[in-house]
């Protein structure tokens, strides 16, 4: 068990693990679930193989949203990062079926932001060029599902929101719109950008809470959850992404202290 805990501070805990096996985490414990799981569209990640059948990966996220949904409290809430549709492989209607199954398996639901990530290359794969013949339509954007496990009003926890006016009306606008995150700055092949768990997290939970990202990558919701000041848990079946993460984190840290340091400096 000690060496699955990757790297421990008292606000921060990278699990190097398999979600779907993983006992390190209490049930009923979780306040908000920010994550993009594994979209089944080849991408090459190194522990963890993106091209399986379509009915074995939705066997595959009926089981991590069944454990995901025991993990959070009867409050809490998840933000959901999915595709609308996959082409790559054959057309299915990836959002869609995941939502049913996470209401099969309790979760209910409450909304769905829009992503526009301004994916310009998605684009161009418009199939039969100028011919109805087989004509591809892709929507260039992602969805974000908000769904909960019981009740949609917070009562648990400190009850101190942090988010400004101008942020709240703005992100209460289901279509949000910024850039993904470079692959190549991050080394990791999916990442999504900071932005992303910021404003899910600022918008969904309290100071204080504890958010869970069950498919951690690059550590992403992490930084986020320094940013904010919530407790962070980040679970990564691939050893090499878990070090990424642990990196960006204690960069991060190295960065907020020096920056406090030159402040208390210069008054
Ligand atoms: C879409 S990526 C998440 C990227 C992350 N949001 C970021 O900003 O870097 C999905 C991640 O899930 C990991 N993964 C796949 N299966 C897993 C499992 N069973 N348990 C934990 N992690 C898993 C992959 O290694 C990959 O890093």
């Amino acid at each position: 068990m000690k060496d699955k805990i990757f790297f421990e501070s008292s606000e921060m805990l990278i699990i190097n693990d398999d979600f779907l096996k993983t006992n390190l985490v209490d049930e009923n414990s979780i306040d908000l679930i920010v994550t993009s799981p594994p979209y089944n569209v080849d991408i090459k990640y190194g522990a963890y193989n993106d091209k399986i059948p379509y009915d074995v990966y939705l066997q595959f996220t009926e089981i991590w949203l069944s454990k995901a949904n025991k993990l959070l409290k009867d409050d809490g809430r998840m933000c959901l990062n999915i595709p609308l549709d996959k082409n790559k492989g054959g057309q299915q209607s990836v959002y869609a079926d995941i939502i049913s199954i996470a209401k099969k398996v309790g979760f209910k639901y409450h909304s769905s932001i829009v992503w526009n990530e301004q994916n310009i290359s998605r684009r161009t794969a418009w199939g039969s060029w100028l011919s109805a013949s087989a004509p591809y339509v892709i929507a260039p954007v992602e969805m974000i599902a908000i769904l909960y496990k019981k009740r949609w009003k917070k009562e648990s926890g400190s009850g101190i929101s942090d988010i400004t006016k101008e942020e709240f009306i703005e992100w209460t606008n289901g279509v949000w719109t910024f850039m993904g995150e470079s692959k190549t700055k991050i080394g990791h092949p999916a990442p999504f950008p900071v932005e992303l768990p910021l404003r899910c997290i600022k918008l969904f939970s309290f100071i204080g809470d504890t958010v869970l990202d069950p498919f951690l990558g690059s550590g992403s919701t992490l930084i986020a959850c320094l940013h904010t000041k919530r407790r962070g848990i980040g679970i990564e079946i691939d050893r090499k992404y878990c070090e990424i993460a642990k990196n960006r984190i204690v960069n991060k840290v190295r960065q907020v202290q020096l920056k406090f340091e030159i402040n208390e400096g210069t008054d």
